[in-house]
């Protein structure tokens, strides 16, 4: 396989003298794409030749057919991600691998061609590399990648494409939630609808995972509320996953989450923080976890590439509301996660369990 010639490999650049081109306000990002990166990556699949070696061009418009898998079938899986940069000066990018591992076992569930890991990664960090203008200053925010695989070709009977496209975009991104990072979220327990069902796609991040949580999320927002908790299909007792994170119940020092039965998505940041928690003295237990055990909880929190750890204020079910913090204070617990995670993912704090990848 041709490999991309990429940046990667560059001298390092200046942190000064690397944002210099971009004209963003750092102090006011939010998530979305006001600050979208100039450059793109985009690789092709197409059953004689494989996947291509990928190219990086300018953020721009993708052409595809209105007969495209993907706009008829929704044969389609995205990553996040996100590049910091750190205290030694240098940009990092969070355990790539996993998102690429991830990315491939998707690609599996949803019949599409897999990206071989090591193209994943090396995708990532050339788009990394040519985008470094639009990675924020330490503490300000990050550079949110989005990989997408999409069956672009063109189909009319259900099957899968003829052709793929491997494409990752990117933004200069802050906080998730509105309010900002460290204020706690109010969280609303759904029990008409569900996101997933045992033997469904639940624990894909698949794009149709996505919409079907707006209906919902809309309602609660408009209800003041951040967003909802989905139950379990089977029993409607079980905590799955928040619509764009998942979600952690803490009691003492013990710490549970649900476990990785199929409907949930096996998060990164999920990982990530069960294995530092384990690190810090707490018992993390990886099982089913009531929405009673949530009710009764001293701290619930939740975590996401996107959310990295956000505290949950307050969980409302059945027109109950437990409140967790004092108004506008995150809680203990999260604080404590989102710091010891975030002083890993910026080279603040030694990086002992190697999940920082220097670009
Ligand atoms: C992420 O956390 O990066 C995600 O992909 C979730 C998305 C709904 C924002």
């Amino acid at each position: 396989r041709a490999r991309l010639h990429t940046v990667a490999s560059a001298a390092p650049v200046v942190a000064g003298q690397r944002r210099a081109k971009a004209n963003i306000d750092w102090d006011s990002l939010g998530f979305g794409l006001k600050d979208v990166a100039g450059t793109m990556y985009v690789a092709e699949w197409t059953p004689e030749k494989g996947w291509d070696a990928g190219k990086l061009v300018p953020y721009g418009p993708m052409s595809v057919m209105p007969s495209a898998q993907v706009l008829n079938y929704g044969q389609a899986i995205f990553e996040g991600m996100k590049a910091q940069e750190g205290a030694k000066g240098r940009v990092v990018c969070f355990r790539p691998d996993q998102n690429a591992a991830r990315f491939k076992a998707g690609a599996a569930r949803m019949s599409m061609p897999a990206v071989p890991e090591d193209q994943f990664v090396e995708a990532v960090k050339s788009t990394i590399a040519s985008n470094l203008d639009y990675v924020p200053p330490m503490g300000k925010g990050s550079l949110y990648l989005r990989p997408l695989l999409l069956g672009t070709g063109p189909i009319l009977g259900l099957g899968p494409a003829p052709s793929y496209t491997f494409t990752i975009f990117a933004a200069a991104v802050g906080a998730y939630f509105k309010g900002g990072q460290l204020t706690p979220i109010d969280l609303i327990v759904e029990e008409r609808f569900h996101r997933a069902a045992p033997g469904g796609m639940g624990g894909t991040k698949a794009a149709g995972n996505y919409s079907p949580v707006l209906v919902t999320q809309l309602e609660a927002k408009k209800n003041g509320f951040a967003d909802v908790v989905y139950l379990d299909a089977k029993t409607d007792t079980y905590l799955e996953e928040v619509s764009s994170c998942n979600i952690f119940v803490v009691k003492g020092k013990t710490i549970k989450t649900p476990p990785l039965s199929g409907t949930i998505l096996p998060g990164v940041t999920r990982r990530s923080i069960i294995e530092l928690a384990r690190s810090r003295g707490y018992t993390v237990l990886e099982e089913p976890t009531t929405v009673h055990d949530a009710m009764d909880a001293d701290e619930v929190f939740t975590t996401g590439t996107a959310v990295v750890v956000s505290s949950v204020g307050s969980m409302t079910y059945r027109g109950n509301r437990k409140q967790y913090t004092a108004p506008g204070q995150a809680g203990k617990v999260a604080l404590e996660m989102y710091g010891a995670l975030t002083d890993i993912q910026t080279e603040k704090a030694d990086d002992k369990f190697g999940w920082v990848v220097p670009i």
